[in-house]
């Protein structure tokens, strides 16, 4: 079998524009504009190239854009009191604080200060646990962009095996819920998981959320199942040079499994594409309108 490939790009590119359309009816019928505050702290690169991507499209949807760039040796004072005016700020709907911060902040902390409605990343301990209970909340944007593609692909996902390798908070735990909420059989494994290659044999759905290159293999995939690959790894190329590959062996589980999102090009697209999402639903509530539909949990 070869797998269908689901392409993260497509699919993120339609949910940009679906928030587009939002973002145009918010303009023109309510005089309003949704508004994302980005705030890095320190010249991390990897979170600068995240950074200025979030800015450009957050702008290409017709939204507000303002990005906070601190100093790495900023005081937690002053970065709360930045959150503070944020909150407080009315063009403001969204809040994101790039991780991860330098190790003199305490990340909980400051996380845990930004108002859980403009929390549109869903870290904050409120969402957190309005989540855990089915509750309405922001979703964290990795694993909504998942969910978002698995019921494309699926329809109903009732009933399904999901087996997720990675326990983090930003995606292996939250991951779960929504899988749980869609009413799938779920497992989190993780590095101490015992027979990790059996349990993910017995999965209709993998999601893979560990950061080590192509570590599941072909073989440890039931013919026919769903890969969602969440990794992005840079590894050397033989011949010189790096390339982007994910926490799955594409080659090798390609080759069983029904459906697989490559590396790049899969999920990877489709987390900024929710945090625009996540932004506008932010804004919707902030002003008591219906929220777009298709682009929650
Ligand atoms: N760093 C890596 N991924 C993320 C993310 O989804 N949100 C934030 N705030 N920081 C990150």
């Amino acid at each position: 079998m070869t797998a269908t490939v689901i392409d993260g790009k497509a699919f993120a590119a339609n949910v940009r524009a679906h928030v587009a359309t939002h973002v145009d009816t918010l303009r023109d019928e309510h005089g309003i504009t949704p508004g994302l505050a980005v705030v890095l702290v320190g010249e991390d690169p990897a979170s600068q190239v995240y950074v200025r991507s979030k800015g450009k499209m957050t702008v290409e949807v017709g939204m507000a854009s303002f990005e906070h760039k601190l100093d790495a040796d900023v005081s937690e004072a002053d970065l709360l009191s930045l959150i503070d005016r944020l909150n407080n700020d009315p063009t403001v709907h969204g809040i994101l604080v790039q991780l991860p911060l330098p190790g003199h902040l305490d990340s909980d902390l400051v996380i845990n200060a930004i108002n859980p409605a403009k929390d549109v990343d869903g870290f904050h301990i409120s969402n957190v646990g309005l989540l855990a209970t089915g509750q309405k909340s922001m979703v964290p944007c990795t694993p909504l962009g998942c969910l978002m593609m698995l019921r494309d692909y699926h329809g109903s996902l009732s009933g399904m095996d999901a087996v997720i390798i990675g326990r983090s908070n930003i995606v292996g735990k939250p991951m779960a819920q929504l899988l749980l909420g869609d009413s799938c059989t779920v497992t989190i494994a993780h590095s101490r998981t015992k027979d990790l290659p059996g349990v993910v044999r017995r999965a209709d759905i993998v999601v893979a959320a560990v950061g080590r290159p192509q570590m599941v293999p072909g073989d440890w995939i039931k013919p026919g199942a769903t890969v969602i690959d969440v990794g992005i790894n840079r590894i050397d190329k033989p011949g010189g040079g790096t390339r982007l590959v994910g926490d799955v062996d594409y080659d090798s589980c390609a080759q069983v499994a029904g459906a697989i999102t490559p590396v790049p090009g899969g999920v990877g697209p489709m987390t900024i594409a929710c945090l625009l999402a996540n932004t506008v639903t932010a804004c919707c509530r902030a002003h008591g309108l219906p929220e777009p539909e298709g682009l929650t949990a």
